[in-house]
Order: C-alpha cells, then sequence, then structure tokens
C-alpha cells in the first residue's frame, strides 16, 4: 500500500512505472466503450472514496472513470454531509472509519495539514487530488502527455512555464522536473516566483531550471509551453493586485511565436485570462487530449497505491 501526496516523495522508478502503465493500458482501450473495463480488472471488488473540499469537474470525474474501468467502484463523500466536515468528529476516527470501509481515499482540500493527519490514521492509500501546495495527479499525468505527443523522453525536451510560479502546479512541476531532470525555464514575476524552499531546489539544479522575469527571454526555444489559471480556486489573494502583476505574463500567439515551431501548449484547466483566446483554441493547443488523459493516468496512479503495478 502506498500513498501518492507529492511527486517529491516518490521514487523516479514507480514514476516512470506509473507511465509506462498508463501508455500500456491506453492502447489497449481502443475498440472499449468509455464504462467498459479493462480485461485484467485488477481493482475488481475495491471502492475508491472520494472527497472534494474544493470544486472540481475533471479530477473527479477522472478518478470516477478510472476506478471503473480497473474494475471497481467509487462514492464521492460530501465534506459537508460528514461528521467531521461540520467539526463533530476528528480526522482521526474520520480516517479510521474511512479505512474499514474504503479501499483508497482521494481528496482535494484546501489544508496540506489535513491530508498528513488522514495519511497518519489511515490504512489505506491516501491520494492527493489537488491541495495548496501541490496538484501531482494532474502534473504526472501531464508528463504523460508531453511525451506522448513529441514521442520524446520528456528529459530531451524543453518545458516553459509562464505565470504565476508560486502555485500547487508550479511546485508540482518542479518536482517533477527534478526526478525526471528535464530543463525548465520559468516566466513570472518576482512577487509570484517559486516558494523559498523551491528556489533552493532549483539552485541545486545546475541551471536545469532558470527563472526570468520576462516571458519572452524564457520561451525561446521550448517544446512545451504551460501556464495555470491567475486565480487559483479559493485563492485568499487581492485579485485585482494580482491579476495587473500577471499581466505582462498571458501566453499570447506573439509569445507562442518565440517558441520552437512545433511547441504545444498545455493548460490544466479551468482557465482564465493568462491564455488569449487564439493559442487555446488554436493548433499547438492540446488541452483537450491533456485533459482526457488524466483518466488514464490515474489508473495507473491507483495500481501504484494499491501496490499492483507490473
Ligand atoms: N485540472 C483539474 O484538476 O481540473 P478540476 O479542478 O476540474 O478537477
Ligand atoms: N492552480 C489551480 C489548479 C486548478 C486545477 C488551482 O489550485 O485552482
Amino acid at each position: 500500500m502506498k500513498h501518492f501526496l507529492h511527486i517529491r516523495d516518490i521514487p523516479i522508478k514507480d514514476l516512470k512505472k506509473i507511465i509506462s502503465d498508463a501508455i500500456n493500458r491506453k492502447s489497449k482501450r481502443n475498440k472499449l466503450n468509455i464504462l467498459d473495463p479493462d480485461k485484467d480488472m485488477p481493482l475488481k471488488g475495491k471502492i475508491l472514496l472520494q472527497m472534494f473540499e474544493k470544486s472540481s469537474l475533471r479530477t473527479r470525474l477522472s478518478f470516477y472513470l478510472a476506478i471503473k474501468q480497473l474494475g471497481g467502484g467509487s462514492l464521492t463523500l460530501r465534506p459537508e454531509e460528514l461528521h467531521s466536515g461540520t467539526g463533530g468528529e476528528s480526522i482521526a476516527d474520520t480516517s479510521k472509519i474511512l479505512s474499514t470501509y474504503g479501499n483508497a481515499f482521494m481528496l482535494r482540500t484546501d489544508s496540506d495539514k489535513k491530508l498528513d493527519e488522514f495519511k497518519k490514521y489511515s490504512n489505506i492509500p491516501i491520494i492527493n487530488g489537488l491541495s495548496p501546495s501541490s496538484h501531482p495527479t494532474q502534473v504526472l499525468s501531464d508528463i504523460f502527455t508531453i511525451q506522448e505527443l513529441k514521442r520524446k523522453s520528456i528529459s530531451k525536451l524543453k518545458l516553459c512555464w509562464i505565470g504565476d510560479a508560486n502555485n500547487n502546479m508550479m511546485n508540482s512541476l518542479i518536482e517533477a522536473c527534478v526526478k525526471f531532470t528535464v530543463s525548465l525555464n520559468i516566466a513570472c514575476p518576482k512577487s509570484y516566483q517559486p516558494n523559498k524552499t523551491l528556489i533552493s531546489v532549483i539552485k541545486k539544479q545546475k541551471g536545469k531550471i532558470k527563472i526570468f522575469y520576462k516571458k519572452e527571454l524564457a520561451v525561446k526555444n521550448s517544446d512545451v509551453v504551460m501556464t495555470d489559471k491567475i486565480i487559483s480556486i479559493n485563492d485568499k489573494v487581492n485579485k485585482k493586485k494580482k491579476l495587473k502583476s500577471l499581466k505582462n505574463f498571458k501566453v499570447d500567439l506573439k509569445t507562442m511565436n518565440l517558441a520552437k515551431n512545433d511547441a504545444i501548449f498545455l493548460h490544466c484547466l479551468p482557465r482564465g485570462n493568462e491564455v488569449s483566446e487564439d493559442v487555446f483554441l488554436g493548433k499547438k493547443s492540446k488541452v483537450w487530449q491533456q485533459a482526457l488523459n488524466r483518466v488514464h493516468v490515474q489508473k495507473s496512479i491507483l495500481l501504484y497505491c494499491f501496490g499492483k503495478l507490473r
């Protein structure tokens, strides 16, 4: 049994195994309907409990389909309907009960401390479905999508992140780039650069990860251009101020044209005005494939957690 809380916790050999399992399983589903299980049904009889303390479309649906395609089922709990959600039961007791009723627990939360607390008292895998500090399932899926589209090992590609660089997506992407030894250029205003811990991690990467304060410098020769919503879910910032600080970090056509000719654009969604409509809906944008790939990678993450990765 293994938890999946942050990319930094997971050995690179396991991250690579998750991706190769996802490639393998995806390739075998061409003729299957979306609810048809994979032939081997490796999680037959298992239930995934999910809970979202923040809104979600893709993570919710992809985990629902993932466990279903592996032969199991899921139940989504509503935080306000649990005693713990209304302050009437401890996380410790809730976690122990979830461990006896369920086989894995996926949580999207506003509190990293809560994830750790659930993990402390759990006998079943805990999966981080987005927290303030990490979005590991999304980023691992993005690595899968990049390799699928570029037909190259991620370590041979040049990634560029433009925009808010002090959020969950950026944190997990930096952790992934360290694990997979990927070259990453980050373009952000100084006030939204990666947090101190990650800045010191970046310094140890011998120039593989670089921070720029001008997007034009960062994006040159990139194979992949990525960004994320400027205002994250439940972001308790001065929105007007943040939008203003990031106004020079929009991914527009002019910026995209500075990347390689065959560069692709990715965005985890939902989107705001950090990307222009013509880029988002343009030929280089692969956001729909990126979103659907979440299902395939969630499956292999689940198998990793259950100790069933081949
Ligand atoms: N990208 C992502 O996690 O989407 P949701 O917030 O809709 O789950
Ligand atoms: N950084 C974004 C990611 C959404 C999937 C957020 O936390 O809202």
